[in-house]
This record gives structure tokens, C-alpha cells and sequence, in this order.
């Protein structure tokens, strides 16, 4: 028996609970909102396309966090989106508090869930939610590397005309502008793909990944959600199959790449237990210098979230 709450019903969260029951692989998710009847919608809209899509995962929707009881996971989507204009930076002040709330609710109702952040800004939700737990640090982290690596090779993949299932990547980094994407990681089926494209081509792929997610809000006015949503159950799907996959994943760090006290994003081994593993890479002198500047960034953004009451 498995269950997953996604907590907040918007575009990210509906979206992540979807793309999970299509998986078919946990009994059950619980999908809670304060707006109640919102949440209890988009899960009988899912429910809806069980029969169509063939799924049996059970869909509930609810604002009462009691339905969370005995979560193995919880994935929080809380909060608001960017609207144009906006850094994700700039969500802080409403994200912090909802994201620490949220997780003391679902404390109350589960002791040693699995708490997989989205909110936004990322490193410093993850940050946040981690310290409202109590839990330990294999077991509460963020998601952005997953959705910034896609970009990353849905771009790559459209430039060089091959099927983005070819292209792997690892990127690093805060979920923002300073993110660290790493062509010297970088393959189209095993073939490294600076043998493949020009540089400037590259170098203009890597500063739109960069952007990747100011261009969605631009393009639509809000932020986006199929691949964030997707990215999310992916790290859901790595947890409850024990698959021990690689992915870059915002996690705390303990002394790993010289950093430690905070949640930035660096490649992990993803299974049952949470976090089995950071994985340390030898970076190059320029590789680690923009990580560290990423760093940099991560811990001022900390710093506004140290000050505030929540
Ligand atoms: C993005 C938001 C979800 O990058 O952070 O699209």
C-alpha cells in the first residue's frame, strides 16, 4: 500500500497528481487545498479518466489535512506563482509562511513522511520546510534539477533534431538565473555533445535553460506546470519503485562540493529512503566557480527567509 499527498491543487499540484495516477503505481493520492472544493474537483476530474486511461490509482480531494494520515510522500506545490515581471525570489514573503504551515500540518498526521518540495524559490522553500519538520535530511528535498535538465535537453534536443529520450545532462545549482547547467556532463546517446554542436549554439542553449522558466511566464502570464508536475512524480516514481535513479535534486548539503547548511541542487541517488546519496563530481575550477556563485545567491535568499517571522 502506498500513498502520496500533493499538497495545493493548482497547475503544478493537478498536474503532479495526474501524471502520477497515470503511472499506476501507488493505491492512492490525496491532493489537499484550502480551497476545498477546488482540490475535490481536479481529483473526480482525474478519477473521471481512470476508465479512459486505465489506471486504478484512487484520486481524493480535500482541504482537511486528517485525508494525509499515512502519507509515505508529500509533494508541497503551495503557494503562489510569478506572474510577469516577478522573480521567483520575489514569492518569498507569502511562500515562506504557507510552505511552513503546510508542513507542520502534515507533521501532525504523518511522523516520518517523504516531503519532496516545489514552491518556489526552490532552494530556500526546501530550506524552509526541512527546518518546520524536524525531519532528517534524506527525506526532505526539492525539485528543480529534474525540470531545468529537461529544459535543458528539450532545447538540445529540438537544435541537434533528435529525440529528446537521447539526450542526458546533469545541472547543478539554485533553481534561478545562477543555475549550472554542465555541457562537459552532457550526451546524446553517449556521445558527448560538444562533439556535436557548435559552441555558441551550445552557449545560447545553456543561458535559455537558464531563463527557461521566466520564458514560460512570459509566454503564458503565470508559471509553468506540465513539465514542473512531471518532474515531481518523477521523483515520486524513483522513491516508490527503490529504482536508486540519478537525478539533480535540491538537497541539503553536509561539507559536498564545500558547501554545507543549505539545500542547492547537485546530482543524487534517488530511492526508497530518500536521498541513498549525493553524488560528487569533479567539477573544473570555472565549473565549481559558478556553483559557488549560485551558492552565493541560494544563501542571501536564506538569509531574507532567517529574517522573517513565520
Ligand atoms: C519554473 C517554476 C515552476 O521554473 O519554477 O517553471
Amino acid at each position: 500500500m502506498s500513498k502520496v499527498t500533493v499538497v495545493g491543487a493548482g497547475n503544478v499540484g493537478a498536474t503532479c497528481a495526474n501524471v502520477l495516477a497515470h503511472k499506476d503505481i501507488v493505491n492512492e493520492v490525496v491532493l489537499v487545498d484550502l480551497k476545498g472544493d477546488f482540490a475535490k474537483g481536479k481529483a473526480l476530474d482525474s478519477w473521471q479518466q481512470a476508465p479512459i486511461d486505465y489506471y486504478s490509482t484512487k484520486l481524493t480531494g480535500t482541504d482537511k489535512y486528517t485525508a494525509t494520515r499515512g502519507s509515505d510522500i508529500v509533494v508541497i506545490t503551495a503557494g503562489i506563482p510569478r506572474k510577469p515581471g516577478m522573480s521567483r525570489d520575489d514569492l518569498i514573503s507569502t511562500n515562506a509562511k504557507i510552505v511552513t504551515s503546510v508542513t507542520k500540518s502534515i507533521l501532525k498526521y504523518t511522523k516520518n513522511p517523504i516531503i519532496i518540495v516545489v514552491s518556489n524559490p526552490l532552494d530556500v522553500m526546501t530550506y524552509a520546510a526541512h527546518k518546520a519538520s524536524g525531519l532528517s535530511d534524506k527525506r526532505v528535498f526539492g525539485m528543480a534539477g529534474i525540470l531545468d535538465t529537461a529544459r535543458y535537453r528539450a532545447f538540445l534536443a529540438t537544435e541537434l533534431n533528435v529525440s529528446p529520450k537521447d539526450i542526458q545532462a546533469v545541472l547543478m545549482g539554485g533553481h534561478g538565473d545562477t543555475m549550472v547547467p554542465l555541457p562537459r556532463y552532457t550526451t546524446v546517446a553517449g556521445i558527448p555533445v560538444l562533439e556535436l554542436i557548435e559552441k555558441d549554439k551550445l552557449k545560447a542553449i545553456v543561458e535559455r535553460t537558464k531563463k527557461g522558466g521566466g520564458e514560460l511566464v512570459k509566454l503564458m502570464g503565470t508559471s509553468a506546470w506540465y513539465a514542473p508536475g512531471a518532474a515531481a512524480a518523477q521523483m515520486v516514481e524513483a522513491i516508490i519503485k527503490d529504482e536508486n535513479r540519478i537525478f539533480p535534486v535540491c538537497a541539503k548539503l553536509n561539507g559536498e562540493y564545500g558547501l554545507k547548511n543549505m539545500f542547492l541542487g547537485v546530482p543524487v541517488k534517488l530511492g526508497k529512503k530518500g536521498i541513498q546519496e549525493v553524488l560528487e563530481l569533479k567539477l573544473k575550477a570555472p565549473e565549481k566557480k559558478l556553483l559557488n556563485k549560485s551558492a552565493d545567491h541560494v544563501r542571501k535568499v536564506m538569509q531574507v527567509f532567517n529574517k522573517m517571522k513565520v
